[in-house]
């Protein structure tokens, strides 16, 4: 298992495939994915090195997320290599849903377990001026046809925005009473480049957490394992609700996940240091007893919070660089 000298236990990974992305979200990208150079991202053969030594030092988990995911064209062969590698359990995937209708079927076939879409608003006019795309109602048929496909773990990521949807709650509340979704409300995280957006609309989760505890809702027990999140359940209510809240104190106590960006570089913390390369290590077979290695020592450089409250961004510029 690979931990930390805080203790932790990482066994989680979130495995980043693509920088690109075609959506435009108003805190993550405004103007649009810019790319400078061409890049050259992980291959599927290093793909299944990089996890095959995680899977061997104890992660379970992998989360394929970006930029957008959806556009490798490759994207099952990658879903099917992180399934079939040993001691991984779950296979998630983190997408903006542009073409999920189109391609769950596929995702799910090739061993995904988990999805992760988001839906900012609920009303697509909103929508449309957060992303840029029209795109909400096939975004509805994807995740309908996900549950059909027998997808037992659904999750939908909202962030929270004043000028967007800070009118949403309720409605938001009655979309998930008979879907089986877990809804993650999460707070606006600043970042390089979105400080006066981030000033403008960063709500707390604290007022939500307080409106449901007063109307029913009750804390969903932790497990020992489990990451960040808040999880709230309600007797009438099919879907649950999740809070991610990065400011609050103890936010990073719970820290059980590794980043590893397109390029191959490993980070401690989505708001950390330039990353550390791991590319070296995943041109063939024989050196995984040496990236496992590497891995670990990288670890003891692992602090103990992203001290984001102090207004630090650290590198990142803006999540999809390394995948929220
Ligand atoms: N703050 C909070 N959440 C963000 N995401 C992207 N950028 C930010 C930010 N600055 C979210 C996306 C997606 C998840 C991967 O991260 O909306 O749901
Ligand atoms: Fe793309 Fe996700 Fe950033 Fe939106 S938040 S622009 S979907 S990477």
């Amino acid at each position: 298992m690979l931990y930390d000298p805080l203790g932790r236990e990482f066994h989680y990974l979130r495995l980043s495939v693509t920088d690109v992305c075609n959506f435009k979200c108003s805190y993550c990208l405004p103007d649009g994915y810019q790319c400078e150079t061409p890049r050259n991202f992980l291959t599927v053969p290093e793909i299944r090195r990089l996890v095959s030594a995680f899977g061997a030092t104890g992660t379970s988990k992998v989360r394929i997320t970006g930029g957008e995911p959806g556009l490798r064209k490759d994207l099952p062969e990658i879903i099917k290599t992180c399934a079939n590698t040993s001691g991984i359990e779950q296979v998630a995937l983190t997408t903006n849903g542009f073409n999920l209708e189109k391609n769950i079927q596929s995702w799910v076939e090739a061993g995904l377990t988990s999805l992760n879409v988001s839906i900012d608003s609920l009303k697509p006019e909103v929508f449309r001026r957060i992303t840029g795309f029209d795109r909400l109602q096939s975004i509805f048929a994807g995740l309908a046809k996900a549950a059909e496909l027998g997808l037992s773990q659904i999750k939908v990521n909202a962030v929270l925005m004043q000028t967007f949807n800070a009118d949403e709650l309720s409605s938001f509340l009655q979309w998930i009473k008979d879907k089986p979704y877990t809804l993650r409300f999460i707070e606006l995280m600043e970042t390089g480049d979105n400080k006066a957006f981030y000033q403008q609309n960063h709500v707390s989760g604290y007022a939500i957490k307080q409106h449901l505890l007063n109307n029913g809702w009750l804390p969903v027990l932790k497990a020992k394992n489990a990451g960040p999140a808040e999880e709230f359940y309600h007797p009438n209510y099919q879907g649950k609700i999740g809070l991610i809240m990065p400011y609050s104190p103890d936010f990073c106590k719970t820290c059980n996940r590794l980043r590893v960006s397109a390029l191959g570089k490993l980070h401690l913390c989505l708001f950390g240091e330039q990353g550390y390369d791991l590319r070296q290590l995943l041109t063939s077979d024989q050196q995984q007893a040496e990236l496992q290695q590497y891995i670990q020592a990288c670890l003891s450089d692992k602090k103990d919070s992203h001290f984001l409250h102090q207004g630090n961004t650290g590198i990142t510029q803006h999540l999809a660089m390394i995948g929220g």
